[in-house]
């Protein structure tokens, strides 16, 4: 009955009906003494076709879950994948190396601060990392910011102090990108978060101009070739060049040298907590795993008498169960 109704379910297909139709047929012309024969075909064939459809299924779930994946942009538009370098203060032992973060420092400022505010830094955070309190203080009052209103109402300008953020080299963003041609210089104070590759992407960005563009590239007017930055065509010229600034600790400041010094810098800058982060991190780990050791110790200490038990059942000894029935 089960294999003639699946007959007709599956009219249209021609060879598996057929080969139902012979199963029926067979099932009914046969003796009773055959009837599972035929259910065994049309088991067979269900229980085949099902495992064909998961199969199918299933691959094509994984294609479309895993298979090639749809990007928005051609790699040329997103820009060529940054080398990965072994940066020392990122290893999961390491520091900051607040020698670098000084040099990084006057790189910023000698060069990047022309373009580039660094707003969420103030002159305090500079203290104790990267220059002493003095040198901080000197350092703030080369600025001047507004002060409180005065009995008048007046705001008039006063020397830095150390709770000052380091001055925008622009006084709104209209005048950045006035004088970039356009383009706005980001603020640079997380830029190492804000940019996928982070410390790899900016410092080959800014090591990555070539002195030519490669032929064939099409670079638009006033916009310079650089492979790593998605588009290729970057507002921002080549800003470094061998010795451009000269090292207060006699390092020899070659472009990759001042490339690398600055990225650990914008990397203290977006991340000052880093040291202690990783610190703590060490801690909690040495802590945690030395509870874990004790909790399991105690658990066993308060199980042993538990675990070691042994429960023995003595049946009662008495008069012999009566014989079953039927025995
Ligand atoms: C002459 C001005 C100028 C100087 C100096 C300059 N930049 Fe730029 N920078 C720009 C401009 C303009 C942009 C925006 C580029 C764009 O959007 O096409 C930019 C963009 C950037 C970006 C962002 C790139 C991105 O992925 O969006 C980084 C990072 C950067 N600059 C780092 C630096 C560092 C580090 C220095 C110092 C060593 C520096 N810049 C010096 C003008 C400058």
């Amino acid at each position: 009955m089960l294999a003639r109704s699946c007959a007709r379910a599956t009219r249209s297909s021609g060879p598996i009906r057929s080969l139902l139709q012979k199963a029926t047929s067979r099932a009914s012309s046969t003796s009773a003494s055959e009837p599972s024969k035929a259910g065994n075909v049309v088991g067979n064939i269900l229980a085949t076709s099902g495992a064909t459809l998961v199969g199918v299924g299933a691959v094509a779930w994984y294609y479309n879950q895993y298979g090639p994946r749809a990007l928005a942009m051609t790699p040329a538009e997103e820009g060529l994948h940054a080398t990965a370098y072994p940066w020392e203060h990122e290893k999961l032992f390491k520091t900051f190396d607040h020698q670098a973060l000084r040099r990084g420092f006057q790189v910023y400022q000698e060069v990047c601060a022309a373009c580039h505010s660094l707003s969420r830094i103030p002159y305090r955070s500079l203290v104790g990392t990267i220059m002493t309190v003095d040198e901080a203080k000197t350092l703030a009052e080369e600025n001047e910011y507004d002060s409180e209103p005065n009995d008048e109402g007046d705001i008039e300008k006063r020397p830095g102090k150390l709770a000052d953020y380091l001055p925008d080299p622009y006084k709104n963003d209209e005048a950045a990108r006035a004088a970039n041609q356009g383009a706005l210089p980001p603020d640079l104070s997380l830029i190492v978060k804000g940019r996928h590759g982070g410390c790899n992407y900016i410092f080959s960005l800014l090591t990555g101009y070539p002195e030519e563009p490669p032929p064939g590239a099409a670079v638009p007017e006033g916009l310079n070739f650089n492979p790593y930055f998605p588009g290729t065509g970057i507002a921002m010229a080549r800003v470094l060049y061998d010795g451009l600034v000269e090292y207060e600790d006699g390092t020899p400041a070659t472009s990759s040298q001042m490339a690398k010094d600055v990225v650990e810098f914008l990397n203290w800058a977006a991340e000052p907590e880093m040291d202690q982060r990783k610190r703590m991190g060490w801690e909690v780990m040495a802590i945690g795993s030395a509870l874990m050791l004790l909790s399991v110790w105690v658990k066993r200490y308060k199980w042993v008498g538990i675990k070691t038990r042994k429960l023995v059942y003595n049946p009662p000894v008495g008069p012999r169960s009566r014989t079953p029935r039927g025995a």
